[in-house]
């Protein structure tokens, strides 16, 4: 698919097959992360990790607490691979987020130019990243937190690609 398509089909997948993905395109998926902009080249001030173990897939999920009744696959909605950006704090410009966002959606548009579901995730970080014993099933390196991560897998429902925005964005010209 080229980019342009990949880019207007991309959407969240809130239901994953339980088939793994491939490590070819895995590495695909990575090298393309690695291929973000990063503020000033601080490459290493990132990291990634995939998470792929179903024990601790489920440990994340029992202790985010955020099954619903409506959602009750959240928050990883049984994706089989999470990759997790975690990022070293220097700064109080909030770039790190910036620069996790940059890596991630990246990721996602190489998930769907492969046929790859994916979903950007904040909240399940949000409620884990302060609980040690969670976060030290991920081996981070030293002084890394974690800031986001992208969900990938095969769509129960695949998609159909778009041609155009499935949303918009209000733009003014001037
Ligand atoms: C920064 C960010 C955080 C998000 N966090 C979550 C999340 O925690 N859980 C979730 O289910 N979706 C999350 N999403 C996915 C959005 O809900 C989704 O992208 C949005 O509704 C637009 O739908 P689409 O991705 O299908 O086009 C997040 C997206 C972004 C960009």
């Amino acid at each position: 698919m080229d980019a342009i398509r990949a880019i207007l089909s991309r959407v969240s997948t809130k239901n994953f097959a339980s088939s793994q993905i491939t490590k070819e395109d895995l590495n695909t998926v990575l090298n393309c992360g690695m291929s973000a902009p990063v503020g000033r080249k601080r490459y290493d001030t990132l990291h990634l990790t995939v998470i792929q173990d179903k024990k601790i897939l489920d440990a994340i999920t029992d202790a985010s607490a955020m099954r619903t009744p409506e959602q009750p696959d959240a928050p990883l909605y049984n994706a089989p691979t999470l990759i997790l950006v975690s990022s070293k704090f220097e700064r109080t410009d909030h770039i790190e987020f910036a620069n996790a966002a940059c890596v991630i959606e990246n990721m996602a548009i190489a998930a769907s130019a492969l046929g790859l579901g994916s979903v950007y995730l904040w909240g399940f970080v949000q409620k884990i990243k302060d609980m040690p014993a969670i976060v030290d099933m991920f081996d981070l390196p030293q002084g890394f937190v974690p800031v986001s991560a992208l969900a990938l897998g095969y769509a129960v429902h695949k998609p159909e690609p778009s041609d155009r925005p499935r949303h918009s964005i209000g733009i003014n010209y001037k």
